[in-house]
């Protein structure tokens, strides 16, 4: 039985100085893969050392890649090749990471070996359907336990062809394990997304020297080339950013730079969120690095009011919900969601559990299918479950800046699953947190 971590954060404070959170987990999730199938040595630089990327990583190194690190954000992988992995001794284990079993499963689906991907409590209670419905079309043999959730059973030596492939659902990590497949697969895999999601995947694979096409929404590449070996430089992850951008907006006094965020156009929803909703937010020394746009954000406190979230901001911020709600509880006046029915299959059912938490310390907060409605107003203390869901546990501890009286926020081991040392840099920062 792990310990336990609790959250205790002291009303009152403001967010101050400058802060770099830690690396993109996204771009470090697809650093780790894309570098074990180059051929070459890659170097990645600012890699993000949370639990999900190092389950990542530990699948590869079973798989008998070579790899130093990862040492303060450095790792050094040297790759096998695309046929160069070799089967896994043991079941490979994802941990919390849906990213790392739904693009793991793109990549072992072309494999000439068995291979099973199991993970925690949370993880296999998510829905997989969605990547072993298209793998199977382009050939691949899959199977999955009941309802079509984790473990994956992914039997090798399978023959994939390309697919043409309209998403149902906007999901990057569709997306990445369907391209990933692609590598493997003879002739063309084309994949149509029905909104826009983050593109990572394409553009590393074409730092890694892989043709991919993307036009309108569509996005291809053919089987059968390679990947050379490069530097990554990844930046730090918005989605982490997002609760000091919050938090710094909704507690007086706030002003915070954020440093070297990834601000890529398929994620910075909770940019475009947070100033329709009157933030002060500024973007500081734009520029790209390793083929990824970054900059600074500055951040003060200010009036926020509550709006309708356009329905397609909803991709491009989906991880930011959690966070978005405390804004919208701080807020004047009512915000509105709709078009966010993914949010029930997260880490948590993050639209049921954050509208209970938001209940618990006395926001009025109205679950519907797809979405939320919140009332802004006053804050009070209270007792919050996060449901083992990091970002939960980030989100109301940034309440506390807001709150009248002390939120305790229960079950917050998982928040280093994605940030790492996230209590130690909010309390930097001017949040009044404990560990407890
Ligand atoms: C991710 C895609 C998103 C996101 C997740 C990371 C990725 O999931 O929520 O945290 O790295 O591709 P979906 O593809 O399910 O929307």
């Amino acid at each position: 039985m792990h310990k336990t971590i609790d959250y205790l954060i002291q009303p009152g404070g403001k967010l101050t100085g400058r802060v770099r959170v830690p690396g993109d987990k996204s771009i470090s999730h697809r650093s780790v893969m894309l570098g074990s199938l180059a051929q070459g040595t890659t170097h990645v630089s600012g890699l993000l050392e949370g639990e999900d990327v190092l389950c990542t990583l530990g699948a590869f190194r079973a798989m008998g890649v070579p790899a130093e690190g990862p040492d303060r954000g450095s790792l050094t992988i040297h790759g096998v090749g695309l046929h160069g992995l070799k089967p896994p001794k043991n079941i490979l284990d994802m941990g919390n990471s849906g990213t790392a079993m739904r693009l793991m499963a793109g990549i072992l689906a072309g494999q000439d070996f068995d291979s099973e991907l199991i993970g925690d409590e949370s993880l296999s209670k998510r829905p997989m359907k969605r990547v072993s419905d298209p793998l199977m079309r382009m050939g691949a043999s899959i199977e999955t336990a009941e309802g079509e959730r984790p473990p994956l059973k992914i039997k090798g030596g399978q023959k994939l062809r390309g697919l043409d492939y309209p998403m149902p659902m906007a999901s990057a990590q569709v997306k990445s394990c369907l391209l990933l497949a692609g590598l493997y697969a003879e002739g063309e895999t084309i994949v149509t997304e029905p909104a826009p999601t983050r593109d990572h995947t394409e553009r590393m694979l074409r730092g890694f020297g892989y043709s991919v096409q993307t036009q309108a929404g569509r996005v291809s590449l053919r089987g059968g080339g390679k990947l050379l070996a490069c530097h990554i430089d990844v930046p730090a992850d918005i989605s982490s950013a997002t609760f000091f951008l919050v938090g710094a907006s909704i507690a007086a006094g706030s002003d915070l730079i954020l440093e070297h965020v990834g601000i890529n156009p398929t994620r910075i929803g909770v940019i475009n969120i947070l100033k329709l909703m009157g933030a002060n937010l500024e973007i500081l020394n734009s520029r790209t690095v390793g083929g990824e746009p970054v900059a600074d954000i500055r951040v003060r406190a200010a009036k926020l009011r509550g709006i309708h979230i356009p329905e397609e901001q909803v991709p491009l911020a989906i991880d930011e919900f959690p966070a978005l709600f405390i804004a919208a509880a701080c807020a004047e006046g009512e915000t509105t969601l709709t078009g966010a029915h993914e949010l029930r299959v997260k880490e948590s059912d993050r639209i049921a559990v954050m509208a209970q938490g938001l209940k618990q310390i006395g926001v009025n907060a109205r679950e519907t299918p797809d979405g939320i409605v919140i009332q802004g107003g006053a804050l009070h203390g209270g007792e919050i479950q996060s449901h083992g869901d990091h970002r939960i546990a980030m989100a109301f501890a940034m309440a506390g800046l807001c709150a009248r009286q002390p939120i305790t926020v229960r079950d917050c081991k998982n928040v280093d699953t994605s940030f790492p040392g996230f209590a130690r840099l909010a309390a930097g920062a001017g949040l009044s947190i404990c560990v407890i």
